[in-house]
């Protein structure tokens, strides 16, 4: 058995606020089998997440998800999951939250993931690129640990080439995942050489010891990381737009959310600004104050310039 389990002063250091009564009853004696969530608990656990950060887990994730929470845990010293949960409500559950989170949150992601958009955008940077007063400016929202984001950096020094203009623009990142954002500001990513990779990328990217790509500095420069959660919909910088690359971050969430998102995205485009989801991340509405672009594989909408 695990000794940390039987550990009540970890527990105390770790959650003064339950104070010494919960602490105690939080303690486990020798023949408990250590961390355990039942049903309930891990239906307390879904809503929570769910209501700050708007992802839902579905049944085939669940056994995933309750892995990471008894792990966690077993990890940090606690052993009853009902007095772990209430921690969170602590003053010091919000650094506890940000690790728990980390491990929660599906961070799946790869380089231009979803072609047909890509190339949507280099289409759409290359007609932008030739009458500009000011740069352009490109969102990744939920851009995990930024390949997302490079690529679509990647996508706009490409526009800006076909156009034959100098670059102008900057790619802003958002993410709710520290650990992801950590990841993304590194930009080393392994599982690649440069001599893989299409003979295009190879000026964006060089080689940082066996099979890992760095991202070159011209391309690292342009891109912004911030952490975000999308529920909070802050417009104060996140705004006037000219493309949003929002997918396979809409799946997680509720229909009502995911609309309610695309509204929020449209309130942070320019008049004309893009917003480009995954294919089929919404269906049956139509956003308002928004048209469907025509574009074969790719679901992309423009802020209508008139109200
Ligand atoms: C599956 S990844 C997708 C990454 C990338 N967009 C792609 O398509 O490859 C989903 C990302 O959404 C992020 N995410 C989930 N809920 C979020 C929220 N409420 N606010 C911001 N980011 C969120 C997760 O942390 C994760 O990095």
């Amino acid at each position: 058995m695990n000794s940390t389990w039987n550990r009540s002063s970890i527990q105390r250091k770790k959650c003064p606020e339950l104070g010494d009564t919960a602490m105690a009853q939080s303690t486990t004696t020798a023949a408990h089998p250590g961390p355990a969530l039942n049903g309930r608990q891990l239906r307390l656990w879904q809503d929570l997440l769910e209501k700050r950060t708007g992802v839902q887990v579905v049944r085939r994730q669940e056994n995933g998800i309750r892995t990471q929470i008894v792990r966690r845990m077993a990890e940090a010293g606690w052993t009853d999951a009902d007095y772990y949960f209430r921690s969170l409500d602590t003053a010091s559950g919000a650094r506890e939250w940000g690790v728990l989170l980390d491990r929660l949150l599906v961070k799946e992601t790869r380089f231009f993931r979803h072609q047909p958009s890509h190339e949507f955008v280099r289409q759409r940077i290359a007609s932008l690129a030739s009458d500009l007063e000011s740069p352009l400016w490109l969102w990744s929202a939920g851009c995990a640990s930024g390949e997302e984001a490079y690529s679509l950096a990647v996508d706009a020094a490409e526009g800006f080439a076909r156009a034959r203009r100098e670059d102008n623009y900057y790619v802003v990142a958002t993410d709710i995942s520290k650990d992801a954002l950590a990841k993304a500001r590194r930009a080393v990513y392994p599982g690649a050489e440069p001599s893989n990779l299409p003979a295009f990328l190879g000026r964006y990217f060089y080689s940082h010891g066996p099979n890992q790509v760095a991202v070159d500095e011209s391309l690292k420069q342009r891109v912004a990381f911030y952490a975000q959660n999308l529920l909070d919909k802050d417009n104060r910088y996140l705004n006037q737009m000219d493309v949003i690359y929002c997918q396979n971050v809409l799946i997680y969430f509720k229909a009502w959310r995911r609309r309610e998102l695309i509204n929020y995205f449209r309130d942070c485009l320019k008049p004309g600004g893009c917003l480009v989801i995954g294919p089929g991340e919404i269906a049956d509405w139509q956003p308002p104050q928004m048209v469907r672009l025509d574009v074969p594989g790719v679901q992309v909408y423009q802020k209508r310039s008139q109200p």
